[in-house]
């Protein structure tokens, strides 16, 4: 059975998606968004549509270049609003969001399995004239790897790779203590039980994290201190976790 690890999420191109049972079809809708709001070089991204994702079991290759799962219009408005030039930035999963983060001039790190992914974003980009010497590509799965980066602070973190638990939440994990204070972590596809948890526990935590603004499917808070968000405190200690379930 083809396998596609992310699964789920809306389409900008549905007629052309393989199914399969980790792609559950949503009926969630393209919010309307006006080109004329975005940045030259995305406006030209979401005109041709290029189809960036791949088709792959575990990590062999099927076929390249054949879906798109982008992420929300909205979303890349609010990275290219809100993303400045020398911002450090990551983002688990590829794709739209990885062109927006380049765009708006981030030193970001891409953290995603599939090499041809990277190759197809590079390519198109490299047609563009968008300037890639600031995007890193990790062809890792960021469950593989995240955890060993170097801890450097970061502006903004975008999870949007493997939905599958328990990824997001060690995607999440291994992140959240390198944004800054006043940095963004955007959890996508809020749609999926895995996503939602991880919102949910967020959005409980007091102190720590503030909903910002929520667009669609994508939660995105704003770390409000510079203690630790991940340590320091036992289960009593964290809302969303103190009372005992039914
Ligand atoms: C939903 S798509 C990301 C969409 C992207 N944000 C965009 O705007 O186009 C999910 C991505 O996660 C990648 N992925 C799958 N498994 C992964 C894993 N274990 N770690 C990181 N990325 C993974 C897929 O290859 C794909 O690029």
């Amino acid at each position: 059975m083809l396998k596609n690890l992310f699964g789920g999420k809306a389409k900008q191109d549905a007629a052309a998606q393989p199914a399969s049972p980790e792609q559950p079809s949503t009926d969630i809708a393209q919010p309307e968004v006006s080109l004329a709001d975005l940045p030259a070089k995305l406006q030209t991204l979401l005109q041709e549509q290029p189809k960036f994702h791949a088709i792959y079991e575990d990590t062999e290759l099927i076929e390249a270049d054949c879906c798109n799962w982008a992420i929300e219009q909205q979303i890349l408005v609010w990275i290219s609003e809100n993303v400045k030039p020398g911002f450090s930035t990551l983002e688990t999963g590829c794709g739209y969001s990885s062109v927006a983060f380049a765009i708006a001039g981030a030193q970001h790190t891409v953290l995603s399995p599939i090499a041809a992914e990277h190759d197809a974003i590079q390519r198109w980009c490299a047609g563009k004239e968008i300037a890639m010497d600031k995007i890193e590509f990790l062809a890792k799965a960021s469950q593989d790897v995240v955890h060993s980066l170097p801890q450097t602070p970061l502006d903004v973190v975008l999870v949007d790779g493997n939905h599958a638990f328990p990824t997001p939440f060690i995607d999440w994990y291994y992140t959240a203590e390198r944004v800054k204070e006043g940095g963004r972590m955007m959890i996508d596809d809020t749609q999926i039980i895995t996503g939602k948890i991880l919102k949910d526990f967020l959005v409980s935590e007091e102190g720590r994290w503030v909903l910002e603004t929520e667009l669609g499917k994508t939660a995105i808070f704003r770390r409000v201190t510079s203690e630790s968000v991940t340590r320091g405190f036992w289960f009593g200690m964290q809302p969303y976790c103190k009372d005992p379930v039914d």
